[in-house]
């Protein structure tokens, strides 16, 4: 109990934030980076946008701020104090997102060459740390909706058929929950894996809040996770780019990690964004609970409505995603089938941006997904839910859905690793003559970030037409050379 009062009167403390806070109301003269010294060199439009207080406070790593790659002050309390309010044993803030996060995990876990067992729908900041291991990828296909291509996320029994085939992977990755909210019974993949004595890593980057309410999906640390990553910027309070990389156990090298994360992150950490780390904890410690409250009733009200209002189906958690593994669903994440309106996701989120003023967060070919937030207010889903009634009445047309069908990606062929492939000697070929070839490159949607193809993956015919229909429906590429899918980088023959 005593220990439990300590815990919240520590909780109640942000001593990054207070530090950064106290120098930036301290008078100087300033002959340390960076250049506009305070703000006073601020050019004018960017002072009125971001404001002078904003400006005084991007300090760099004085004396009194700590340093992030040896912390002792500050950053080293703010950390320890984000660890116990998210249940690890030790936390290390990022400034450079979970992407740098995923890439730090695979480095500390994984030498190169060693085999790790990942799900085909990870993000591609996993990829990025393939190459930049040198791991090898054991790819696992997640279960799949049918009919929309809606990754439900990897079962435990299709992780423990990976391990049984490649007792020597080094580490399994998972991503939980998916955009979508799917969220996998991670205890028992937990069970699995630490059967074999090795780590389970978790890309959580869409899970930060999942702690703070027994009404969500479990977080990974509870469910037993070894590293976890989380970009806090994503649902919590935290800046854009802010994130956190958890470890529990004795599974993972902690100093790995310290020497990986210094080797992707900036030497000079932007203060606003680790100070936002250290509030937004702050936040979640005190308010947590009422905020995921707020947050979940709003979610609630919206699931309810929009098929009685707009007519369009919100995904729910279904048998056949339970029988493709997910256990749970993030109800904060809500997505919309739009194309009982005749409407793309694509289409639909034109006109919802451009004509209705609602913007969501990931569009694909048939469904829109919202992301909600303890930084959503009432009006905001009232909103959402009158806007999805106009688009079906006003802009719904008679188009079948099946004009929006994207076919099925196949299943990977991964013929060398990624990073053998990126390094490789490679050339550009058109789109439509690269099947049969090695991918040097990856080519990723975004959003979500899941690659269609990463470097190391035989190009198959399926491939090639699946990336013809994503030309066609104009959807952002990005990772490869030629973001409009003209020609593709393969790796050149020897
Ligand atoms: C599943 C997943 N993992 C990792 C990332 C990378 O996160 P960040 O944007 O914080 O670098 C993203 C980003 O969208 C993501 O969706």
């Amino acid at each position: 109990m005593a220990a439990e009062t300590d815990n919240a009167t520590a909780q109640a403390q942000a001593p990054l934030l207070q530090a950064l806070q106290a120098q930036a109301q301290r008078s100087d003269a300033a002959f340390y980076t960076p250049g506009h010294k305070r703000g006073q060199g601020s050019p004018a439009a960017l002072a009125r946008l971001l404001g002078m207080a904003a400006l005084r406070s991007d300090l760099p790593e004085l004396p009194e701020l700590d340093d992030l790659f040896a912390p002792s002050g500050p950053i080293a309390e703010a950390q320890a104090l984000a660890a116990a309010a998210f249940g690890a044993d030790r936390s290390w803030f990022l400034v450079n997102g979970s992407s740098c996060g995923m890439a730090a995990a695979m480095l500390a876990a994984c030498d190169p060459g060693d085999k790790i067992v990942l799900p085909r729908n990870s993000h591609q900041s996993a990829i990025s740390g393939a190459i930049a291991s040198g791991a090898m990828p054991v790819f696992v296909e997640p279960a799949c909706e049918p009919s929309a291509g809606l990754a439900a996320g990897v079962a435990p029994a299709a992780i423990d058929a990976a391990l049984a085939h490649h007792p020597d992977a080094r580490a399994v990755l998972v991503v939980r929950p998916t955009y979508q909210g799917f969220c996998n019974d991670l205890a028992a993949i937990a069970d699995r894996v630490h059967r074999d004595g090795i780590p389970l890593l978790v890309d959580e980057a869409h899970g930060a809040h999942l702690a703070f309410h027994p009404e969500l999906p479990q977080s990974a640390l509870a469910a037993g996770a070894d590293l976890v990553v989380q970009s806090s910027h994503k649902t919590l309070g935290a800046l854009t780019q802010a994130a956190m990389l958890h470890c529990q156990g004795a599974r993972i090298d902690t100093e790995r990690i310290a020497s990986a994360l210094q080797l992707l992150q900036s030497s000079s950490p932007n203060y606003a964004l680790l100070a936002s780390l250290d509030a937004a904890r702050q936040q979640m410690a005190l308010e947590g609970h009422a905020r995921m409250t707020q947050t979940l009733a709003l979610a609630k009200r919206a699931r309810d409505r929009i098929p009685h209002q707009a007519g369009l189906p919100v995904l729910g958690l279904t048998p056949s995603h339970r029988s493709g593994g997910a256990s749970a669903l993030d109800p904060t994440r809500l997505t919309v089938d739009v194309s009982p309106a005749g409407l793309s996701g694509f289409a639909a989120d034109g006109l919802l941006r451009d004509r209705l003023g609602v913007t969501a967060e990931c569009p694909l070919p048939h469904h829109l997904t919202f992301a909600l937030s303890l930084g959503n207010a009432a009006s905001d889903t009232d909103c959402l839910i009158r806007s999805l009634a106009i688009l079906s009445e006003q802009f719904g047309c008679s188009q079948a859905s099946a004009a929006f069908a994207l076919g099925e990606r196949p299943p990977s062929d991964l013929s060398r690793s990624p990073r053998e492939a990126f390094f490789a000697p490679s050339q550009s070929l058109p789109l439509e003559r690269a099947a049969g070839e090695v991918s040097a490159e990856s080519v990723c949607p975004y959003p979500p970030g899941i690659p269609v193809l990463v470097p190391g993956e035989a190009i198959a015919p399926a491939t090639v037409a699946y990336l013809q229909q994503l030309r066609r429906l104009g959807v952002r590429i990005t990772g490869c050379r030629d973001p409009h899918l003209r020609a593709l980088r393969v790796v050149r023959a020897p």
